[in-house]
């Protein structure tokens, strides 16, 4: 099937009408008005036209369809009206709720949510192996527990990720005494044993090129950053290398590493990565768990927000929440304040900087900022380094060299003894230096 559409009946883009929810007191990141209007966004993204959208506040979800049966009536008769085929809910379904109200909307209709919805965009825009597997993997996970018709249907929807990496596709032979329901579940559960197998070997080449490079002891700064706040923008900016650069939701998924020369001289490895959005399901950020594992290394992480979007502080708070979800919270944040040319008052961009501990305010698409940025950067790397004065023994010709290369030198002083070296180190060469060091400086005194 043509790759980057949801349900790709007919040439136009399918009528989708989206339905939100207030589930009782719960607590929720974005008003409903604004989780809708980027539900609206996620749909365009996906190729949906969205014709209409409605909301309800519910006290007592209903067991069998969520909403009550006056709402379901009620939206039925919209889709109706409307010609809407896919009716999408902005908060996760139960796969008996998505059963129960498909059944009510009739053949003609699909009821999906908002995580479906973000695997489709992720399935559309994975460019790499590993990105496709994991997508692929993801969306037969979520599929396998909502499996109600034969697979033919399912794999007619199946997204991007499904038809690249050799998905199953068709219709599969049944075993003896198998319905036919029965024999999708087991070809899917199958080719989920399969995907994970995949996704071992290639995680395992990853890790042996990840450990490669921190061989090599060039610091690597992961950009995070709420989906569409400009981090691919950002390294575009920065090295002026083509990363793929869209308005649209996720048009990133897998990490683009770049290398960029710091004020200074040194150099540092910035990756790009996937774009935090709010309600990212735990299973999907469990999927992309290798390449979020770029963040948890990393030395340091530069923030992108986008300051001119009204919900700059939920957004920022999203993924600040998804940082320590995936147990990235110990690195070292620095925050980029990105757009300010949007930004009709200069002195805005000085209010949002007190808003934020640590920030700088760039425009990545007009280059401005970029200096100081990459001065922040270099300050920031400066302070994960530890202090440390070493006298090293002339025989240690790889210690002395290294220093060098992955060290900050501040002093070297050539005795009868040995050289005598002061400067920073990174916390993981420490251990190789502490059989000669004479004194460790505190952390206080060497910090400009
Ligand atoms: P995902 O891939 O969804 O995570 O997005 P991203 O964070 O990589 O955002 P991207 O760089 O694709 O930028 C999103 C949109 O914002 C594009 O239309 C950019 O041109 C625009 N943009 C990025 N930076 C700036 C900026 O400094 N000023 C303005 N005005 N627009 C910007």
């Amino acid at each position: 099937m043509a790759k980057g559409k949801l349900y790709t009946s007919e040439h136009l883009p399918d009528r989708a009408l989206l339905v939100g929810l207030q589930i009782g007191s719960e607590d929720v990141l974005l008003p409903l008005e604004d989780s809708l209007e980027e539900l609206a966004l996620l749909a365009k993204t996906a190729g949906l036209n969205v014709v209409s959208q409605t909301t309800q506040h519910i006290n007592t979800p209903n067991p069998k369809t969520l909403v009550g049966k006056g709402k379901v009536d009620e939206i039925k008769a919209l889709a109706e009206e409307l010609d809407a085929v896919v009716i999408l809910f902005d908060d996760e379904l139960h796969p008996r709720h998505q059963r129960e109200m498909e059944e009510i909307f009739g053949e003609k209709r699909r009821v999906i949510d908002r995580t479906a919805l973000i695997l489709d965009i992720f399935a559309q825009h994975a460019s790499t192996h590993e990105g496709a597997l994991q997508v692929e993997l993801a969306q037969y996970e979520y599929r396998l527990p909502r499996l109600t018709r034969a697979w033919t249907h399912l794999a007619r929807q199946a997204g991007g990720g499904g038809g690249r990496s050799g998905g199953v596709g068709g219709v599969g032979l049944r075993g003896p005494g198998e319905t036919q329901l029965e024999s999708d579940r087991r070809q899917i559960g199958d080719r989920i044993s399969q995907l994970k197998r995949e996704l071992e070997k290639v995680r395992a080449h990853r890790g042996r090129y990840r450990a490669q490079r921190k061989r090599a002891r060039v610091p690597v700064v992961a950009i995070v950053g709420y989906t569409n706040a400009g981090k691919s923008t950002l390294i575009n900016a920065m090295t002026d290398s083509r990363v793929y650069v869209a308005d649209k939701l996720f048009a990133t998924l897998d990490p683009t590493t770049r290398k960029v020369k710091l004020p200074g001289g040194r150099e540092a490895l910035f990756t790009d990565t996937v774009g935090f959005i709010q309600k990212l399901p735990t299973a999907l950020v469990e999927a992309f768990q290798a390449t979020l594992e770029e963040i948890k290394d990393a030395e340091l992480l530069l923030h992108v927000v986008d300051v001119t979007h009204p919900n700059v502080h939920a957004q920022a708070e999203a993924v600040l929440e998804t940082l320590e979800d995936i147990g990235a919270e110990h690195v070292p944040i620095l925050t980029v304040l990105n757009k300010i040319d949007r930004l009709e008052d200069p002195e805005a961009a000085q209010e949002a900087l007190e808003d934020f501990e640590d920030a700088v305010a760039i425009s990545a698409l007009r280059g401005r900022g970029l200096d100081e940025l990459l001065a922040a950067v270099g300050r920031k790397l400066y302070e994960t380094l530890t202090p440390v004065e070493v006298l090293l023994p002339y025989e240690q010709g790889a210690l002395i060299a290294a220093f060098h290369e992955q060290g900050q030198v501040e002093l070297v002083e050539h005795t009868r003894k040995g050289v005598h070296m002061r400067g920073r180190l990174p916390g993981r060469l420490l251990a190789r230096y502490k059989a000669f060091t004479s004194k460790p400086l505190p952390a206080a005194a060497e910090a400009d």
